[in-house]
């Protein structure tokens, strides 16, 4: 059984499982501590800075680095925390490429977030900034850009690649000052072996890593994944009558809030004009629209005349299980033949 400790977080006493992160006991118990590097789907790094606490009394740590214990007494404010905090914010705003009107984030930026809750005015720390780093935006990618004036280095895309997605096709580039994300070689997204799965996308708590196309969805519905057997959780970001963006349902056990290229940017087909929504049934020749009784009954007739080896069945692996057993249960009794395959891929 896992053990739990009794502390106190700014005089709440707060019971946490052995191993919880101090950052995380506090978030829980809806107390807020800045944190930029912090992401509940990754290990801990410790990156920016921000999530400093005092412990019992004196001791600062970093809560994102920091593990519950019993009877430890937390303390997430003081002149010295706020002092702390602030430096490390101010370096990171001088060194950020703030043309918010124009970001891509579109103010869903932990950076300005952060920033209102600590009072910081990013307008007064024009004198800081070294110069516009001037550093080329990528956009090779056709889904996402990559502006790394904007990063702010907090290694969140790194960790996603390397922890959740298990490619590892971004790392730091440089020392110091000078620290960039990049590809290996640095080279533009496509040339590189990312695979546009997004994950690291979604988790850039500003706007470095941004959707090429971002648009607002009115409503969204919860649905499952076409592309494959997987079943994984999505909802869908509607528009009108038009879906304009997806983003993973983490509480689907089967993919916990992650998505592949297809799952999360193959979507426009279904608005597509090319897309066939009748059916087709060839006349003299000629494809021409029919209607779904038609076209039903057509096919029952074709496969009555051709019961045994004149019939094969090919499944989908965009079908879920249930449906392939019913196509080659269907094959076999109804058809009364073995050829039956699975394409096995997409
Ligand atoms: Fe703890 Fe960034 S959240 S150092």
């Amino acid at each position: 059984m896992t053990k739990e400790y009794n502390l106190t977080i700014d005089g709440q006493k707060i019971i946490a499982q052995e191993g919880t992160s101090i950052l995380d006991a506090a978030l829980e118990n809806d107390i807020f501590i800045p944190h930029l590097c912090h992401h509940p789907d990754l290990k801990p790094e410790g990156a920016c800075r921000l999530c400093g606490v005092e412990i019992d009394g004196g001791r600062m740590v970093m809560s994102c680095l920091s593990t519950v214990g019993e009877g430890i007494d937390v303390k997430t404010d003081s002149s010295e925390i706020r002092q702390a905090r602030t430096i490390a914010m101010e370096l990171l705003i001088a060194d950020h490429h703030m043309d918010c009107l124009a970001c891509a984030a579109a103010n869903d930026c932990a950076l300005l977030d952060i920033s209102a809750y600590l009072g910081i005015q990013p307008d007064r720390l024009e004198r800081l900034r070294p110069s516009d780093k001037g550093l080329p935006i990528d956009e090779s990618n056709p889904f996402f850009q990559f502006d790394p004036n904007k990063c702010v280095v907090c290694g969140i895309c790194v960790r996603t690649c390397n922890e959740i997605v298990g490619l590892g096709a971004l790392g730091f580039i440089n020392r110091g000052f000078k620290t960039v994300i990049g590809t290996f070689g640095n080279k533009p997204f496509t040339e590189s072996i990312c695979e546009s799965c997004g994950e690291c996308v979604v988790r850039c708590p500003v706007g470095a890593l941004a959707p090429k196309t971002p648009k607002f969805a009115a409503r969204e519905v919860q649905t499952t994944c076409v592309y494959c057997g997987v079943g994984c959780g999505i909802y869908l970001g509607v528009a009108g009558d038009k879906i304009v963006n997806v983003r993973a349902d983490r509480e689907r056990p089967t993919n916990e809030g992650s998505l592949c290229v297809k799952g999360r940017y193959g979507f426009n087909f279904i608005n597509h004009p090319d897309r066939l929504t009748k059916p087709l049934i060839k006349k003299d020749g000629e494809f021409v629209e029919a209607e779904w009784d038609e076209a039903l009954e057509l096919i029952a007739s074709k496969f009555v005349q051709s019961k045994g080896d004149k019939f094969a069945a090919l499944a989908s692996a965009k079908c879920t299980n249930e449906e392939n057993y019913l196509i080659q249960k269907f094959t076999r009794a109804v058809m009364e033949t073995n050829t039956v395959d699975h394409c096995a891929r997409l």
